[in-house]
């Protein structure tokens, strides 16, 4: 039998190549898409910018000219827009939906003619700020809320010829996330400037003390070698799941009160 294919966004750093490093060892052929087009162990990188149209339709025929097949898409490419909604500007906002949203439905519909001669499989990298709005990341939380939404309509689309569809939703990840994340400009008098100021200091003080990267490449290679794969899956410390879960339970306002209350606002 022929070895699996599998195309890797965002596979420069962290959670990507996490990931594209994990499948390599365990047998994948692996083609790694970034903007660096750095390689890692057992696979070259491809240069792809998930923003640009041309660049990863020629990314993905490019991927297929390798190995002439694709069995697998895993959508990790990413980063975070941070600060207030009242001083986001429209091109901060349409940036973070460029490359989060737009970006993975761009991947996803120039591969989704070779996955479904394959019955492939899909594998977003949603987050649990795709479930939990995140204050002061309002933008980056509704770039991952939207994938949620896609995620389940493309599942009932692609079903039928086999392609399954999963987000994993990871928590806070060890990442080069934290240094490349991009802050809006606020006015010099900003009436939110301490709240953003704790909020996001306790929220970054998280990412670089949480899960390694590997954490996060278990999942999405379990998600992909799975008979029955889920829709979507979280990842990360217990009380970040833990959190999915109590929103799920709880009137919302008693859940927002704790989650302020763990934020410091
Ligand atoms: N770290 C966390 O705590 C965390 C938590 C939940 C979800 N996530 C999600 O996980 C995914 C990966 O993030 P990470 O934590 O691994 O961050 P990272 O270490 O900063 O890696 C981000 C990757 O995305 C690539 N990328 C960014 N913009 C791109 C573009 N326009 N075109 C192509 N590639 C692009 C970067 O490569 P180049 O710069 O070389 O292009 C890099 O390989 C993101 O979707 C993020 O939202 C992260």
């Amino acid at each position: 039998m022929e070895t699996s294919v599998v195309l890797v966004t965002g596979a420069s750093a962290g959670i990507g190549r996490a990931s594209a490093d994990l499948l390599a060892s365990r047998g994948w052929r692996v083609v790694g898409a970034s903007r660096r087009a750095t390689g890692g162990t057992g696979w070259e990188g491809l240069r792809m910018d998930v923003d640009d149209d041309d660049s990863v339709r020629q990314g993905v025929e490019s991927a297929i000219g390798r190995f002439g097949r694709l069995d697998a898409v895993v959508a990790a490419a990413g980063f975070g827009v941070a600060g207030p909604v009242e001083h986001t500007t429209m091109d901060d906002a349409r940036a973070q939906f460029e490359t989060n949203f737009f970006g993975v439905t761009r991947v996803v519909q120039a591969s989704l003619s070779h996955l479904r001669e394959s019955a492939g499989r899909i594998v977003i990298i949603g987050s649990i700020g795709g479930t939990l709005g995140l204050p002061f990341q309002a933008f980056y939380s509704a770039s991952k809320f939207a994938l949620e939404g896609y995620a389940e309509a493309l599942g009932y689309e692609v079903g039928p010829f086999g392609v399954e569809v999963t987000v994993v939703e990871p928590g806070n990840i060890r990442t080069e996330f934290t240094a490349q994340r991009h802050f809006v400009e606020s006015p010099e008098s900003n009436p939110y400037a301490a709240a953003t100021a704790k909020a996001m200091g306790t929220m970054e003080r998280d990412e670089q003390h949480g899960a390694p990267p590997s954490t996060v490449a278990e999942t999405v290679a379990r998600v992909l070698e799975a008979d029955h794969p889920p829709r979507r899956i979280s990842v990360g410390k217990l009380d970040e799941r833990v959190g999915v879960v109590a929103k799920r339970l709880l009137p919302y306002r008693l859940f927002e009160r704790a989650a302020r209350g763990s934020l410091g606002l």
